[in-house]
């Protein structure tokens, strides 16, 4: 049995059709309302909170291989409880910052998560993806009412992964042998700016997307009042605030380990246009 949490989220419900496709065998999907979640036929539903590891104790009954999501709940808790079910081998998913800004908070919160699963006793494989093209959600509201896109860093190209191959790396890691004790840095194919992005966004809707680019203490404005100021600061350090090498350099890694090459971002864009486009009478 495979559990998938964050099941409802960008890289589980990719992973979840990926594993049905590929008739990986029992599968069960986490989630916090089972009502809401809407799987692929055959894969269970199993509520529980990540931030309660005693609320997992149903989900994780009979589970192997466990694909955990870090940093959505009490991830050493949750660590415990897996390792206390007999669970074998967990996939996690971590973040390319603990090797490109290992200073920031939320890079040393994954660090100390990776660490925790290597003590552990369980198998591990470590997955560290870059920026995902989802990120872009956060346009569609101003893009949906024909407002103009504002971001920072306009020029700024990174190698933006789409979350279905964190997927596909995820689904390889966790149903074929050679994958314990790897960890991977996942990119996309191509660095990729903000500025086109959005372009390649309003390819797909067939009409202009205006796009401004403000300075990074106007982004910081917005984005402290949803995230905290250090969680803010991080987001805009990692988009172009402080760059480095190691993180703007495109990886081979999606397409060595899953044999198919990595997706770009307008493939991304393509397959989510509706999230950008406005529903009939709104
Ligand atoms: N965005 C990036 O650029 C980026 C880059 C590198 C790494 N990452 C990492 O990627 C992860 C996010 O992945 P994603 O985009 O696939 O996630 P997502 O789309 O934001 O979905 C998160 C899922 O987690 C579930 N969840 C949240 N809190 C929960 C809780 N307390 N208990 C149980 N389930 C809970 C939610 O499911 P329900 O509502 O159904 O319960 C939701 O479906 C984070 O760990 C982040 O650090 C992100």
């Amino acid at each position: 049995m495979i559990l998938v949490t964050g099941a409802t989220g960008n890289i589980g419900s990719a992973l979840l059709k990926e594993l049905h496709a590929r008739g990986a065998g029992p599968v069960r999907g986490l989630t916090r309302d089972a009502a809401r979640a809407a799987f692929p036929e055959g894969t269970e539903a199993v509520e529980g909170d990540l931030a309660e590891p005693a609320s997992l104790k149903p989900a994780l009954t009979g589970v192997r291989s466990l694909f955990l999501v870090s940093r959505l709940g009490a991830d050493a808790g949750i660590l415990e409880a897996a390792r206390k079910a007999g669970v074998e081998h967990v996939v996690l998913v971590s973040s390319i910052t603990v090797q490109t800004h290992p200073h920031l908070g939320p890079a040393g919160e994954n660090l100390a998560v990776e660490e925790l699963l290597k003590e552990s006793g369980m198998a591990w494989t470590i997955l560290r993806p870059t920026q995902f093209a989802s990120n872009a959600l956060m346009w569609a509201a101003s893009i949906r009412g024909r407002e103009t896109v504002r971001a920072p860093y306009a020029e700024t190209a990174l190698p933006t992964i789409h979350p279905a191959d964190v997927a596909s790396v995820a689904r390889v890691a966790l149903t074929e042998p050679g994958h314990h004790g790897r960890t991977y840095a996942l990119t996309g194919p191509e660095p990729v700016t903000a500025r086109q992005q959005v372009e390649a966004i309003a390819a797909v809707l067939g009409r202009e997307v205006p796009f401004a680019e403000i300075s990074r203490r106007q982004a910081r404005a917005q984005m402290v009042a949803v995230f905290g100021p250090e969680a803010a600061d991080a987001v805009l350090d990692v988009t172009g605030g402080d760059v480095n090498p190691e993180l703007l350099r495109v990886r081979d890694t999606v397409s060595r380990v899953t044999g198919a090459p990595a997706r770009p971002f307008r493939r991304w864009a393509a397959e989510n246009a509706d999230a950008f486009r406005r529903t009939a009478g709104a």
